[in-house]
């Protein structure tokens, strides 16, 4: 981040970018390193860079040491990396691993090779002229992640699997006109196409499926201005990457895959920051979809691991993506040169009015007492293809935290024969469908509710028993179980039991002499619906899950391990949970998996409205009483 916003009026502040350990690495840091890695005369001439992203290991307090820089290397066209570590400040290289058999996300210039390479593929031109296409500047192709079969075409290459779009003018919507049955296989680090499948021709839709505004006048002329102004100013302060909002601080930046990281979450309470979350981020998230027609099937994105949720991130506008006062982060990272590149306004900070905090009318004095809620909200959007993914992190003045996934964008479409009954692809317009699909989010929350040692319980509300104990049969009651062990911490949310999960404190007490604690409450979340013996279900086994437990380790960052572009499986949660480590007098992570199952419907096209998911941390017991009656009653009630 460079630029600190400037204030307009108080009581928003900013002092100069003051270095905070967990600040993202600078754009002179970012050379300097680079600089260094080269300097090794251990690079070939065509290396690049993947991520170059602050070192900061789970459990590693990082303000103690120097400042050090993680590089993942691409140093040939194999499967395989460097991963390498060097000190910032003197270019010392602290570790230098070469790791056989994973591949990066999909590099981005790598895609556009793939590209070029089917453009000048005769294969490839004739299965599009077969379907009438001969003009390949009307050709949209999207390279996708393609994997992993065991196709022995596969090993030791790094591959995309390349679908097609028809765009009859290039401002046209493309997934309107899917070229359908038709993939190319192709090898993004040699830019070589290995194999053309042809599933045979569906003809192309003829629906434009346009969005944009010209083609859909005239427009409703009704809607009147909504402004929202703050004329003293947000309530916040950014502090080069700290912000501090009423009681709550923490510390805001976005990694180049998890997108939006928020560390240090604390509040402020009796003249102390009581600490909530060390870090929390998506560690991972998986698109898998469930068609399985032979040219749809393979289909399953991992748009953290394999593109990236903050290198994807968009440019906010002022009015359009966000609206009031807002303030932004500038976020710097590594592009794949190892040169530093700037997304400008890619965190957008606000606070937004969220309707009542709490009310009531005393009907004895007729007296009533009611206060405005409000939010501070923490955001950034990606585009990941077709689909545009934005996370809101939010705090609210009554001590709870969210995050709002809002999913938009455009299905992934397949032609069909109109009319045709596709029971896993639902018909949008005549002669397009979207096949269903899933969008499940792997959330990692480094906790620290009240100090490092918490514990989970899983806390059902269930009926008692009929007996002497409840002898109207009324009786329902919260029944806890302490999460021990990471195997019996696997759990799925159940809405019918009211299921939460608690993120307690066993040596912190509040007034009551009960333990604190923050309770994780989930949304009504699926599990992964692909078989338990599909290659999605190895490869994204952290989604056969809602939840999981596992004590803090250095190695253990996302879900689906390091590197799952590619892998076969096995990796992230399923493998370091098998050692069934205790989970009692630990340092905990906590692991929520969460998201929706996508039934396409004809409203989402031909551009979806948001759809949103979620899941929520709210104090129970952190606090002593109702944390907002200190709020002050609002000057303008009419
Ligand atoms: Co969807």
């Amino acid at each position: 981040m460079t630029d600190p916003i400037a204030p307009t009026t108080p009581p928003t502040t900013t002092s100069p970018a003051t270095a905070h350990p967990y600040d993202p690495l600078r754009s002179d840091e970012i050379t300097a390193v680079v600089a260094a890695v080269q300097a090794t005369g251990r690079l070939g001439d065509g290396a690049w860079f993947s991520t170059i992203t602050l070192e900061a290991p789970p459990g590693e307090d990082v303000g103690q040491r120097p400042r050090r820089a993680r590089l993942v290397i691409v140093d040939g066209p194999g499967a395989s990396v460097i991963e390498a570590v060097v000190d910032v400040a003197d270019g010392r290289i602290g570790s230098w691993h070469r790791r056989d058999g994973v591949r990066p996300p999909l590099g981005l210039h790598e895609s556009m090779v793939a590209i070029a390479a089917l453009h000048g593929h005769a294969g490839f031109v004739e299965a599009l002229a077969r379907r009438g296409i001969t003009d390949l500047a009307q050709v949209q192709i999207d390279p996708w992640p393609t994997g992993s079969f065991g196709d022995p075409a596969e090993a030791e290459r790094r591959i995309v699997r390349c679908i097609s779009y028809y765009r009859e003018e290039p401002g046209d919507n493309g997934y309107a006109r899917p070229i359908e049955g038709l993939l190319a296989v192709v090898d993004m680090a040699r830019g070589k196409v290995l194999e053309i499948v042809d599933h045979g021709i569906v003809p192309v839709p003829t629906h434009a499926g346009s969005y944009l505004p010209h083609d859909h006048e005239p427009h409703r002329h009704d809607l009147r201005p909504l402004e929202i102004t703050q004329p003293e100013g947000p309530s916040f302060t950014i502090d080069g990457n700290v912000l501090r909002w009423q009681r709550w601080s923490m510390h805001v930046s976005l990694d180049p895959l998890e997108g939006l990281v928020l560390r240090d979450v604390g509040y402020e309470d009796g003249g102390r920051v009581r600490p909530i979350l060390r870090r929390a981020a998506i560690s991972e998230m998986v698109v898998p979809y469930g068609d399985p027609d032979p040219a749809h099937g393979w289909k399953n994105a991992f748009d953290v691991g394999e593109w990236g949720l903050g290198r994807m991130a968009n440019s906010l506008a002022l009015g359009c993506d966000c609206l009031g006062e807002i303030r932004y982060l500038d976020a710097v990272y590594a592009d794949e040169h190892g040169a530093p590149a700037t997304i400008a306004n890619a965190i957008c900070i606000h606070e937004e009015d969220v309707g009542i905090l709490w009310k009531h009318v005393d009907l004895y004095t007729n007296r009533t007492e009611v206060r405005r809620a409000r939010r501070l909200v923490i955001s950034s959007i990606a585009t990941v293809g077709n689909y545009e993914y934005a996370f809101y992190w939010c705090v609210h003045l009554d001590g709870s935290i969210e995050l709002e996934v809002k999913l938009t964008g455009i299905v992934s479409t397949k032609a069909i024969v109109p009319g045709a009954d596709t029971v896993h692809a639902p018909e949008l317009a005549p002669g397009l469908a979207a096949p269903v699909h899933q969008h499940l989010f792997c959330a990692r929350l480094d906790v620290c509710v009240d100090g490092p040692v918490n514990e989970v319980h899983e806390v059902d509300v269930i009926p008692l028993e009929p007996g002497e104990a409840n002898p109207w049969e009324n009786g329902f009651a919260p029944a806890r179980r302490r999460l021990d062990r990471e195997l019996a911490a696997r759990c799925n949310v159940d809405p019918g039991r009211s299921r939460t999960w608690h993120i307690v404190n066993p040596t912190a007490s509040n007034r009551l002499g009960r333990p604190t604690a923050y309770r994780l409450t989930p949304g009504p979340s699926p599990t992964l619906l692909a078989g338990e013996g599909s290659n999605v279900s190895a490869r994204a086994g952290f989604a056969r899950h809602n939840l999981w437990v596992t004590p803090v380790a250095p190695d253990e960052r996302r879900a689906a391990g390091d590197y799952p572009n590619q892998h076969p499986g096995g990796e992230g949660l399923p493998r370091w949970t098998q050692a069934d480590r205790s989970l009692v007098d630990t340092p905990i992570v906590v692991w929520h998996t969460f998201g929706v199952t996508h039934v396409p419907r004809p409203e989402d096209w031909p551009v979806m409205p948001v759809d949103r998911c979620g899941f929520r941390l709210v104090p129970v017991g952190f606090f002593d009483a109702n944390p907002a009656l200190d709020v002050p009653p609002p000057d303008h009630c009419h």
